[in-house]
C-alpha cells in the first residue's frame, strides 16, 4: 500500500500557468489538454475565455462561474504521469484568487509573448512565486509572429525577474521565417508546419542540425547564420541544473507557438521530466512530507455557485499527504470538528466526478455550507496548521449601505460568507456599525452586490469611504498595544476573522502612524 502511495504521488505534477493577459495561456491550456486526451475540454476553455470578455454582463459572469467549475482544476494524464493544472482567473480584479492558487502548486509555467517580453502582470505573479521559491518553466510563445530577439528576451527575464535562463530549445527563425525548433538537449530539429492546433505532432523530426533537409527549407545564408547563432547560445548559456531550477533560481526556456501546437509537446515533456512531484508543505509545527500515510491538506480557494442548478459552495483542498478515500473522516483543525468526505469531488479531465483515488498533490472539492474558510487545514487527526496562504491588503474600499434596514441580518450573513470565500474582505470599525468592504479590483464589488441580491435577497449599495489602505497590526508588548488601540481607535477595525486592522485614510497618514508607533507591526499581507 505504501509503495503504491509513493508511486502514485511520485507521478503527480501539480502546476499553474502564469502570464500577462493575451500572452496565450488559454490557447496553451487547450493544447496541453489535447495531449492529455481531454479533447472535449478544448471548447470549454474557449467558451470560458469568451465569457471573460463580457464580465460586466451579469448573466455572462454567472455563466463564466458555471463554466469555470470544470476548468478550475484540470487533471489529465501524460506518459504515465497525472498532471493537475490549476487555473488562475484571467481578470486582474480577481488576482487574490490567483495568488492563493499559487500556494497550492508545486511549480508554474510562465508564458511570455515573444513580441512583448516580460509584462506587468507577469512581474506581479512572479513576485508571489518568488516568495515560495516556486520552480518556473518559461515558454516563449507566438514564434509564428515577428517577435524580439530570443537572446534579448532571455536577458529581460534574467534582469527583471532575477532568474538565470537556460534555453532548452532554440527557434530557427521567427515570424514568416520560422523554420523549426532545435532541441538543445537532444540536438533534434522539428520542422515547423502551421497546423492550426491539430492534435498530431506538428512537423517533421530531423536527427540533428546537420541534416540536409534543414538547409533545404532555409534561405541561402540563413543556415550558416543559424549554426553560428547556436554555437554562440551554447557557449553563452549555463547548462540546465535541476537543483537550481527546483530552488526557483534558474528557469529552463522553451520556444514555440501555442496556436500552431508547435513546441508544446516539448514543454509538456519538460513538466513531466523536471517539474517536482508534490513537495513537503510547511505547518506551524513541522514539515509534512507528501508520502506520510496520514491524510492532510489545506483549503486555498472557495467558490460559490459552482453548479448554477444547485447553489452550492465548493472548497478546493490541496492534499498535502496521504490519500483520500470516499467517506473518510477528516478533522477541520480550526473548528476541532470531524467531517465525513462522502461526496468530495476530483477534477478528472474537467468533469466533476465522484472522487475515486486522490493522493498528495491532487485537489479535492468539498461541499460546504459556510463552515469552511480559506486557509483551513484538514487532517486525519493531528493538529497541524498549514501556513503560507495569504490575504493581501485590499486597495479599494467601500461602505455597504442597506436599502431595506430590516434586511440587516441577512446583509451581515452574506458579507461574512463572501469574506470567508475570499470574494471580498470585510472590516468592522471599532467605533461604528459600518460595514466596510475591501477589494483588490472594482469588479469584486459588483460581484458582491450581485450575489447579495441573488443569494441573500439583500439590496445594497456601496458608497465611497475615506480609506486608502489597510494594514494588519500586531505588537508583542501588550501594554503598548493597548495604548495604540486607545489612541488610534478611530482608525481601527476588525476583519472577518476578528484580527485587528488599521484603516488609513491616506498613505501619508499610514506613514506617520508607522513612524509614531515603532513597536507596532503594520503588515500588508496576512497569513491564514
Ligand atoms: P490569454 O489566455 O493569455 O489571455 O491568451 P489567449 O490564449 O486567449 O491568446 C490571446 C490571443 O493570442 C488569441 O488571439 C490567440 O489566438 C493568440 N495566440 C495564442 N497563441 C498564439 C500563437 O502561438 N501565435 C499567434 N499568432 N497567436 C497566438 P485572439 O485574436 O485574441 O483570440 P482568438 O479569436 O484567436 O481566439
Amino acid at each position: 500500500m505504501t509503495d503504491h502511495l509513493d508511486d502514485a504521488i511520485g507521478r503527480r505534477r501539480t502546476f499553474a500557468i502564469v502570464s500577462h493577459p493575451d500572452a496565450g495561456k488559454t490557447t496553451l491550456t487547450e493544447h496541453l489538454l489535447l495531449y492529455g486526451g481531454a479533447i472535449q475540454l478544448a471548447g470549454t476553455v474557449k467558451a470560458r475565455k469568451a465569457a471573460r470578455h463580457a464580465t460586466s454582463d451579469w448573466m455572462e459572469l454567472e455563466k463564466e462561474r458555471g463554466i469555470s467549475v470544470t476548468s478550475s482544476v484540470m487533471q489529465f494524464h501524460y506518459r504515465d504521469h497525472v498532471l493537475n493544472l490549476l487555473d488562475t482567473p484571467g481578470h486582474g480584479d480577481f488576482s487574490e484568487d490567483t495568488y492563493r492558487t499559487l500556494t497550492a502548486v508545486d511549480s508554474a509555467l510562465m508564458v511570455i509573448d515573444a513580441a512583448r517580453g516580460v509584462e506587468e502582470r507577469t512581474i506581479k505573479l512572479m513576485e508571489v512565486c518568488r516568495l515560495r521559491a516556486t520552480p518556473i518553466i518559461t515558454f516563449v510563445n507566438k514564434l509564428d509572429r515577428e517577435g524580439r530577439d530570443p537572446l534579448d528576451l532571455m536577458d529581460e527575464v534574467e534582469r527583471v525577474l532575477g532568474m538565470v535562463c537556460t534555453p532548452m530549445t532554440w527557434p530557427i527563425g521567427m515570424g514568416s521565417r520560422l523554420r523549426g525548433i532545435l532541441d538543445l538537449v537532444t540536438g533534434q530539429v522539428r520542422l515547423f508546419t502551421a497546423r492550426g492546433g491539430e492534435r498530431a505532432d506538428a512537423g517533421e523530426l530531423l536527427p540533428d542540425i546537420d541534416d540536409p533537409r534543414l538547409a533545404e527549407v532555409m534561405q541561402p545564408g540563413e543556415y550558416e547564420a543559424l549554426r553560428e547563432e547556436v554555437q554562440l547560445v551554447r557557449e553563452a548559456s549555463l547548462p540546465f541544473d535541476l537543483e537550481s531550477y527546483r530552488r526557483g533560481e534558474l528557469t529552463p526556456v522553451y520556444f514555440g507557438s501555442a496556436l500552431n501546437n508547435f513546441g508544446v509537446q516539448e514543454l509538456l515533456a519538460a513538466v513531466v521530466a523536471h517539474a517536482p512531484s508534490p513537495t513537503p508543505q510547511a505547518t506551524e509545527t513541522r514539515q509534512v512530507a507528501p508520502t506520510e500515510p496520514a491524510f492532510s491538506g489545506f483549503v486555498f480557494k472557495i467558490q460559490a455557485n459552482m453548479d448554477p442548478a444547485h447553489r452550492d459552495r465548493i472548497a478546493f483542498l490541496r492534499i498535502c499527504s496521504g490519500a483520500f478515500e470516499r467517506g473518510m473522516k477528516v478533522r477541520n483543525v480550526r473548528l476541532g470538528r470531524q467531517l465525513a468526505l462522502h461526496n468530495a469531488l476530483t477534477f478528472m479531465a474537467g468533469e466533476r466526478e465522484g472522487a475515486q483515488e486522490a493522493v498528495a498533490g491532487d485537489i479535492l472539492g468539498i461541499h460546504t455550507h459556510g463552515n469552511v474558510r480559506i486557509g483551513d487545514s484538514f487532517t486525519g487527526g493531528e493538529a497541524l496548521k498549514f501556513v503560507g496562504i495569504p490575504d493581501f491588503a485590499p486597495e479599494l474600499f467601500r461602505r455597504a449601505r442597506l436599502k431595506d434596514p430590516l434586511r440587516s441580518k441577512a446583509l451581515h450573513k452574506g458579507l461574512d460568507q463572501l469574506a470567508e470565500e475570499g470574494a471580498t474582505q470585510l472590516f468592522r470599525p471599532l467605533i461604528s456599525n459600518d460595514l466596510i468592504l475591501g477589494a483588490v479590483g472594482v469588479l469584486q464589488f459588483e460581484v458582491a452586490a450581485y450575489r447579495l441580491r441573488s443569494e441573500y435577497g439583500v439590496e445594497c449599495q456601496f458608497d465611497a469611504v475615506n480609506v486608502a489602505t489597510a494594514r494588519w497590526v500586531s505588537c508583542p508588548d501588550a501594554r503598548k498595544f493597548d495604548e495604540f488601540r486607545r489612541r488610534c481607535e478611530a482608525n481601527l477595525a476588525e476583519d472577518a476573522n476578528g484580527e485587528l486592522v488599521y484603516l488609513a485614510p491616506t498613505m501619508v497618514n499610514l506613514q506617520l502612524t508607522v513612524e509614531r508607533w515603532p513597536e507596532v507591526t503594520f503588515a500588508a499581507t496576512r497569513e491564514h
